[in-house]
């Protein structure tokens, strides 16, 4: 398999990635896809490697997502889970955490309810030269960057079928509606999709979407000297979902994460569907046929219609679930073979 050099040994936050880095991503998406229909159903390329997931935090599809990628790839795999663990008999995080490196781990998927968790690890751990690599999985409001290349993919995929590729977004008008305040689903595709030039446009209250969000990719994160990508694509708010779907070429919605918000940020659900959810009725507003996606978990009736849900002609929801196995594959594969060239 020939790719290009991929130099990253953590993967913690898309503000990193180059379009070079977004290609190889998609390009071997592409074709790990195809892997549960061959013959043997898996590829020994992580054979006799450990893959940790350590999960602080809830999670299913993201979980079991890794998981079944680790495994596609035949890796070892062992998995972490807060209620069995001895954190409940006093250990801290870092020495539970410690203890899995200790193991041998290659690479520590993390998921914590804490920002910048993943991101200090991984300073741990190259300040004490260890080879583990880090993959975050999500930490707090901050960033998700694996739920952000599946959804990349997934959309790459929607547009150009035959040749999902960075270019497929150049310029396509992307529409994320809800609580973007709490969500670093969001935060991450922003990253990633203002990455490979999409224009996208941002609509909620303004308690869930501050106006500052519009300048969100203007400048690199603290700690990172600069942006890989020269233009990207612009970020735009409106507070109608009228205005924020006309002319849009996809749309993606959000969970509340009433568990987040740390004081009453609604006056009632009722309204914010009237306002903001997705569907049938809304996307008229769209002006032509476009596609739906969420990350899920899904609130129904809340920010998206039971009916949308279930309508397979707009909902990509279920793809962005299958496509999560092959993106994660390639995230794996890479780390494994960071600065190895294979033919
Ligand atoms: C999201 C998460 O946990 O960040 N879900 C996911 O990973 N698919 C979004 C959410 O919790 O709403």
């Amino acid at each position: 398999m020939i790719m290009s050099n991929w130099k990253h040994k953590h993967i913690l936050d898309l503000s990193k990635f180059s379009l070079d880095d977004y290609k190889t991503v998609l390009e071997l998406t592409t074709r790990f896809q195809d892997v549960p229909t061959t013959r043997s159903r898996k590829l020994p390329a992580l054979q006799g490697r450990l893959v940790t997931n350590l999960f602080f935090e809830s999670s299913t599809r993201t979980r079991s997502s890794f998981e079944l990628a680790a495994k596609r790839l035949s890796a070892d795999v062992q998995n972490f889970s807060v209620a069995t663990s001895s954190l409940n008999k006093g250990e801290t995080p870092l020495d539970t955490i410690l203890t899995y490196i200790a193991m041998g781990t290659d690479i520590l998927i993390i998921r914590h309810e804490s920002t910048n968790v993943p991101n200090e690890l991984a300073h741990y751990i190259d300040k004490h030269h260890i080879n583990t690599s880090i993959l975050n999985a999500g930490d707090g409001f901050h960033s998700h960057p694996s739920q952000g290349l599946l959804d990349l993919f997934t959309l790459a995929n929607f547009f150009s079928p035959t040749n999902p590729s960075p270019n497929s977004l150049s310029n396509k008008k992307i529409t994320i509606v809800g609580d973007i305040l709490h969500s670093r689903v969001a935060r991450s595709n922003l990253w990633a999709l203002t990455g490979c030039g999409a224009d996208v446009t941002l609509c909620g209250p303004k308690s869930l979407l501050p106006d500052e969000f519009s300048d969100f990719v203007l400048r690199p994160p603290s700690g990172q000297k600069y942006d890989p990508i020269k233009n990207r694509g612009s970020i735009v708010i409106k507070r109608s979902l009228k205005d924020a779907l006309k002319g849009s070429d996809a749309v993606m919605t959000l969970r509340l994460q009433k568990e987040r918000m740390h004081q009453n940020m609604l006056t009632d659900l009722d309204t914010y569907h009237n306002h903001y959810g997705i569907t049938h009725e809304s996307l008229k507003w769209c002006e032509k046929k476009v596609p739906v996606m969420h990350p899920g978990p899904v609130n129904r009736g809340i920010e998206i219609s039971s009916q949308i849900l279930e309508d397979d002609s707009i909902s990509l929801i279920k793809n962005q679930v299958s496509n999560g196995i092959p993106t994660r594959m390639s995230l794996l594969y890479l780390l494994a073979n960071r600065n190895i060239i294979e033919s």
